[in-house]
């Protein structure tokens, strides 16, 4: 990797990922945005950006010819809640988009790097330790177009060489960029809530368990996994990976040992809970671990410090 296009780089994982190659490669590591969601602060002013909408092939294919660029990080997507409430949209975003994104690849010789998500299970996948090769029977849109993505993803290797390479990722949790409109969201909003002192209602079950990642590790894994060596790769798109597995009781627990006062009533939203409910309780991440040396650093414990601290600096 030395010229890398991040197209989304003003999302969750597109604004830390960005900031994070530039400190890593010399090369151009460009922030791709659309208009609304210009790039600010660091982001702007550490390297170059470009208007890139993952529906326009043209503009893609620009954009890797005027940087040379030989990555694509295609971050762009509709998260899973928001997903059901626009899936015309969320296909656009995430067929159309992925096909744009592969097509150019193919033509220019970039590697591209897609994120997958827990989101490819379903109710008839294995729910405890999720095996890597299951059965994936999404009910949602976004699940639809994850397990679409992974299998055009991995005809474009194997029908035309494109570098191809993916991570299911689980409910990403930071203090940066909020997520938006995912089932995993919780996860995050209750750190604000406790370091506001805010009672947090939370819109998933007690008993409901999910696998989740603090950002940093889930940033190594998407760089590691570009600079793995392929020949050991089994797998492409997309790996199972994992730090923790945890339920809204457990989280909470957890954040009361640092703040004993934080509050939690529950009012389940009933979108967000089927959802979670139709997927896994926890991953099996070996394969990632032997084909290209997965390995987290954080778990709850050392993430609820991190968060609390980080947070606190920034709100209170
Ligand atoms: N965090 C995502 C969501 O909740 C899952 O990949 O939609």
């Amino acid at each position: 990797m030395k010229n890398v296009l991040v197209i989304g780089s003003t999302g969750q994982i597109g604004s830390e990922l960005t900031l994070k190659l530039r400190s890593i490669y010399n090369g151009n590591i460009v922030a791709g945005y659309i208009p609304g969601a210009e790039p600010k602060g660091e982001l702007l002013e550490t390297g170059p950006s470009a208007v890139v909408d993952i529906t326009n092939a043209k503009q893609i294919a620009e954009t890797i010819s005027k940087y040379e660029i030989d990555t694509i990080y295609n971050l762009a997507a509709l998260l899973s809640a928001v997903a059901e409430a626009k899936p015309q949209l969320a296909w656009k975003i995430g067929m159309d988009g992925l096909f744009n994104v592969l097509e150019v690849a193919r033509e220019s010789g970039c590697a591209v790097f897609t994120p997958s998500s827990i989101g490819v299970f379903g109710s008839n996948s294995p729910k405890d330790n999720t095996p890597q090769d299951t059965i994936r029977n999404p009910k949602t849109m976004y699940g639809v177009t994850k397990v679409s993505g992974e299998l055009l993803s991995d005809y474009y290797f194997t029908r035309f060489g494109v570098d191809t390479r993916s991570v299911r990722f689980p409910g990403l949790i930071s203090y940066v960029t909020p997520p938006g409109g995912g089932t995993t969201d919780y996860a995050v909003d209750i750190y604000y809530s406790a370091v506001k002192g805010e009672t947090f209602e939370c819109p998933i079950a007690a008993g409901t368990f999910m696998d989740m990642m603090y950002m940093p590790d889930a940033l190594r894994a998407a760089i590691e996994i570009m600079e793995a060596d392929a020949s050991k790769f089994v797998h492409r798109n997309s790996f199972n990976v994992t730090a923790m597995s945890f339920d809204p009781e457990i989280i909470t627990a957890n954040i009361r040992k640092y703040i004993p006062e934080l509050k939690v009533d529950y009012k389940v939203d009933p979108l967000r809970q089927a959802i979670a409910d139709s997927w896994p309780n926890s991953l099996d991440d070996t394969c990632a671990r032997e084909e290209w040396g997965w390995k987290p650093e954080y778990d709850l414990d050392r993430m609820t410090q991190d968060m609390i601290t980080k947070l606190k600096e920034r709100l209170v």
